[in-house]
């Protein structure tokens, strides 16, 4: 690990150098200064883990300066150094965003303990934030085919309104990804993104799960505890897999969305809520209220803004993007060297029809980032599903002639997935197979297998 620097501010030349080595002692880099403005020119251009600054500084005060700091978003931990005048000075830099204080004359224990409490403050910070900006990359909506980007339009244009959203697509299409992406751009993105599987609850935990309940409102509430619209009051309440909610809980559902209040189970007090709602779907909920399993009142209620997701098929131009930034994504994650697909690899990834849509792209692109330890992907690295020219089977015999030549095709494809499967190795391979070595050898040559 490289050292870590500390700039130390302050004007008795004697603190500065006792400071100076007994950090230096300990294995830091220490610079000093004598004033807040020598300090400040210094840290808007170097790289420092710590400061500790004076309160009291000729010129430009150590709590100016403090402020200063914050005000440029430097986000390094400070820990103020205070005399006996100073001490509510001090207190004052803590609510202000300082780290901590030490008192002169300076101890030389409870110094370096609260130079290196703060020094930790900083790294789990600095991680903190390294863990926030890879999830919020996780929320991004990859593709910019024509529908994809008037779709990032009508989010820009819905988000920022309280109106409620309804989005409807097939699996694995992104309706969570638009869900969170209308939380963060709304004006609602400070408080809670709470999100509630109506597929996933059994059906007697699911009013529990919405709208709470009071201790020994049936067995086994052995204690009161909040629901889901209670947890997002002031931020946004994600109703996935909304059709999968019983008639029952729909109309409660309702209730609220009509009156912006509720009952936990078990209580009568009403609680009052202020939470956007978004829902999603994979199914089709015209034909749901046809067959009596959703409400259409519910439906009228919750489709105020209706966002369609288009499957992967339909806007295939946007593949290529997707497979370089997941690639991409997953060599980072496992720390694999990049990879890119051959144009005949490429031309099979934009050819497949992706009924999984994108969840089945990533994960297809996460298996090859983990197998492919080449940096290109071949077609013979791809699935089985994607090489056979399309996935319906039946639509792949069409394109052969002949019983010779579709079992030949298919032969040479399952050879390839075997050979894959035992990492080349041609005598497990051929084991696997259930023949001979050399008979395998020969296949190979004949199919022109390397
Ligand atoms: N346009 C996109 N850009 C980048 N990543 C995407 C995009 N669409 C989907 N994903 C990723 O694909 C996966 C599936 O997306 P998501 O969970 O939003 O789909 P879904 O429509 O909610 O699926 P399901 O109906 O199965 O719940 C997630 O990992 C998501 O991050
Ligand atoms: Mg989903």
């Amino acid at each position: 690990m490289s050292k870590e620097r500390i700039l130390v501010v302050d004007d008795e030349a004697g603190v500065r150098s006792s400071l100076q080595g007994i950090l230096e002692d300990e294995g830091y880099r220490v610079d000093t200064d004598s004033s807040a403005e020598a300090a400040l020119a210094r840290l808007s251009g170097g790289q420092y883990d710590l400061v500790l600054l004076d309160i009291w500084l000729p010129k430009m005060d150590g709590m100016q300066a403090l402020e200063r700091m914050i005000d440029d978003e430097l986000d390094i931990p400070v820990i103020m150094i205070s005399g006996h005048a100073t001490i509510e000075s001090a207190v004052k830099a803590i609510q202000l965003g300082a780290y901590n204080f030490v008192e002169k004359p300076l101890s030389l224990d409870k110094t370096l303990i609260a130079v290196q409490n703060a020094l930790r403050h900083g790294r789990l910070q600095q991680e903190n934030r390294a863990l926030r900006e890879r999830v919020e990359a996780r929320h991004i909506l990859i593709g910019s085919s024509p529908v994809m980007r008037e779709l990032k339009k009508q989010i820009g244009i819905a988000a920022p309104t309280n109106g409620r959203v309804l989005i409807f697509g097939e699996n694995g299409t992104g309706k969570e990804v638009v869900a969170r992406l209308v939380h963060t751009q709304s004006l609602r993105s400070k408080a809670s993104f709470v999100e509630v599987n109506c597929a996933a609850i059994p059906e007697e935990l699911i009013e529990s799960e919405l709208f709470g309940h009071v201790k020994g409102a049936f067995t086994g509430a052995i204690s009161d505890k909040i629901g889901k619209f209670e947890a997002a009051d002031g931020g946004t309440l994600f109703l996935d897999e909304v059709a999968d909610m019983s008639v029952k809980t729909q109309a409660k559902v309702l209730r609220v969305l009509q009156e912006q209040k509720f009952q936990a189970v078990g209580s009568t007090e009403s609680i009052g809520v202020d939470c956007r709602v978004i829902a999603a779907t994979n199914k089709i909920l015209e034909d749901e209220i046809r067959a009596g399993n959703f409400r259409e009142d519910l439906y009228f209620r919750l489709n105020v803004i209706p966002f369609h997701m288009p499957p992967l098929r339909e806007r295939r131009e946007d593949i290529p993007t997707l497979v370089t930034h997941f690639i991409a994504e997953f060599c980072a994650e496992y720390g694999k060297q990049t990879k890119e697909p051959t144009a005949q690899a490429l031309k099979r990834l934009v050819a497949y029809r992706w009924p999984g849509n994108v969840r089945e792209l990533k994960n297809v692109t996460e298996r090859l980032v983990i197998m492919v330890s080449r940096d290109v992907i071949e077609v013979s690295d791809l699935p089985l599903a994607l090489t056979r020219g399309g996935d319906e089977p039946l639509e792949a015999l069409g394109d052969f002639s002949s019983l010779a030549s579709a079992r030949e095709a298919f032969e040479r494809q399952f050879i390839v997935r075997k050979l894959r499967e035992n990492n080349d190795n041609v005598t497990r391979t051929a084991q696997a197979l259930g023949i001979e070595r050399s008979h395998l050898y020969r296949k190979m040559k004949a199919y022109s297998i390397k």
